[in-house]
């Protein structure tokens, strides 16, 4: 049956399917336009039976019952939908607050963090399915073909990984057209836009939501309203302001406004919270790692709220030393995620590190949330190196001598002084 396949090969890497080893294939399926289309392609160009894999990583508005109806008409031999919140939250998300991890100064990583999990996820059925290849609906052009491919290829040498939306060199039209043909339906998804109008490309979980495409790509084109569909737009936001408390331990938020909760719900809760107030918009260009540079628009409300108060409850507890230092790794840590290295072992090295800080990151943050800005105003924890009485203007009771300061800055400064005098003299 081999002879007759449609496809060929243009392989430049080992992972990348050979047409003719293509038997069963393990597709991460959203239900959008790109994936149904593509379960459809790869039955008809592989003749490769497919099973579908769609994960929740706590996206907001989908029915998973619908796509997976859709995924079984489309003729997948099966759909597995997988609620990965938990796992996502406790393995990807804390790390994350940890590493107050934000890429390119405004990027809180949402996308970058699910795709490790996702993939790992499609490995995992992938095998107990008997598949020997994934499939994607990456383009060639992005970032999350290689955190989703450098995933595959780490865990799993055995699998193979084909990514149609790189080769298939179908436009939205075609793509469209190509539906039409094999009765898919389109516009069930709340994402994909009209037939006449192309949608943003949207990715979303429980830590934000990115928009790219159409006006985005117009560097002087503000923001147009109908982008925004989870954060309310900052002048729309109530007249008064928010008050929100975080209590942390070793660096986990697990508390909202004293009460406890497990992480996904406090994320969730979080969420809405900063929503409502307008919170957690960026207007972002960013540095990919396939040389382009992008804009998108993002939306993460819980994270523009838990990782400012995670930072300052940091900054409470360490020594100026620890504050120095630890930026430095926080960026690298990013970076790293960014890319799609999260399972190098550098990233590891860098966890052991912030666990060893965050140990004593315990305490509550409050901030005042107001018309699309978190400030934080009261901060409260045991480990502070902080002592009231020493920073006080009023009488330190002999505490701290300030009468040894003199001492202390003719000597700290001798070297600039020195410094100072050769050059102008
Ligand atoms: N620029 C972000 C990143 O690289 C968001 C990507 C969103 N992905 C998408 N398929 N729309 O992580």
């Amino acid at each position: 049956m081999s002879s007759d396949r449609k496809i060929s090969s243009i392989a430049t890497s080992s992972y990348e399917a050979d047409p003719e080893q293509v038997h069963r294939v393990l597709l991460l399926y959203s239900g959008g336009l790109d994936t149904s289309v593509m379960l459809k392609w790869i039955q008809d160009e592989y003749e490769a039976e497919v099973v579908c894999l769609t994960v929740n990583l706590g996206q907001p508005g989908e029915d998973y019952e619908v796509i997976r109806g859709k995924a079984m008409q489309l003729g997948a031999l099966d759909c597995h939908v997988v609620d990965a919140r938990e796992e996502f939250a406790r393995e990807y998300l804390a790390p994350a607050i940890r590493a107050n991890a934000l890429y390119g100064g405004g990027y809180p990583l949402f996308t970058a963090l699910g795709r490790p999990l996702i993939a790992k996820l499609a490995v995992e059925h992938a095998r107990s399915s008997g598949c020997d290849t994934v499939a994607h609906g990456c383009t060639g052009k992005g970032n999350d073909q290689v955190r989703i491919e450098a995933t595959v290829a780490t865990l799993a040498p055995e699998l193979k990984v084909i990514a149609p939306v790189r080769s298939w060199q179908m436009g939205r039209e075609e793509e469209i057209a190509y539906a039409r043909e094999h009765g898919i339906p389109i516009k069930s998804h709340p994402t994909q836009g009209t037939e006449q109008e192309a949608p943003y490309s949207i990715d979303d979980n429980l830590w934000g939501r990115s928009s790219e495409g159409r006006w985005i790509e117009q560097l002087d084109h503000p923001p147009e309203d109908d982008v925004f569909q989870l954060v309310t737009r900052p002048e729309d936001a109530p007249e008064t302001p928010e008050l929100v408390e975080l209590t942390f331990e070793k660096g986990i938020p697990v508390a909202l406004n004293g009460e406890r909760l497990g992480l996904v719900e406090l994320i969730e809760r979080t969420a809405a919270i900063g929503a409502r107030n307008g919170v957690g918009i960026v207007d972002h260009i960013e540095d990919r790692i396939v040389g382009l540079k992008v804009r998108d628009i993002y939306e993460a409300p819980a994270a523009a709220i838990i990782l400012p108060a995670h930072q300052e409850l940091e900054r409470l507890v360490c020594t100026i030393h620890q504050n120095q230092f630890k930026p430095q790794l926080d960026r690298q840590w990013a970076f790293l995620v960014y890319a799609g290295l999260w399972w190098e072992p550098l990233r590891g090295d860098l966890d052991a590190y912030m666990d060893q800080v965050n140990e004593r990151v315990s305490g509550t943050i409050g901030l005042k949330l107001y018309k699309g800005h978190a400030r934080v105003i009261t901060r409260a924890s045991a480990n502070a190196v902080y002592d009231a009485s020493l920073a006080s203007f009023s009488e330190s009771g002999g505490l701290f001598s300030q009468a040894a300061s003199p001492g202390f800055l003719e000597l700290w400064s001798l070297q600039s002084r020195m410094a100072w005098r050769l050059r102008n003299e």
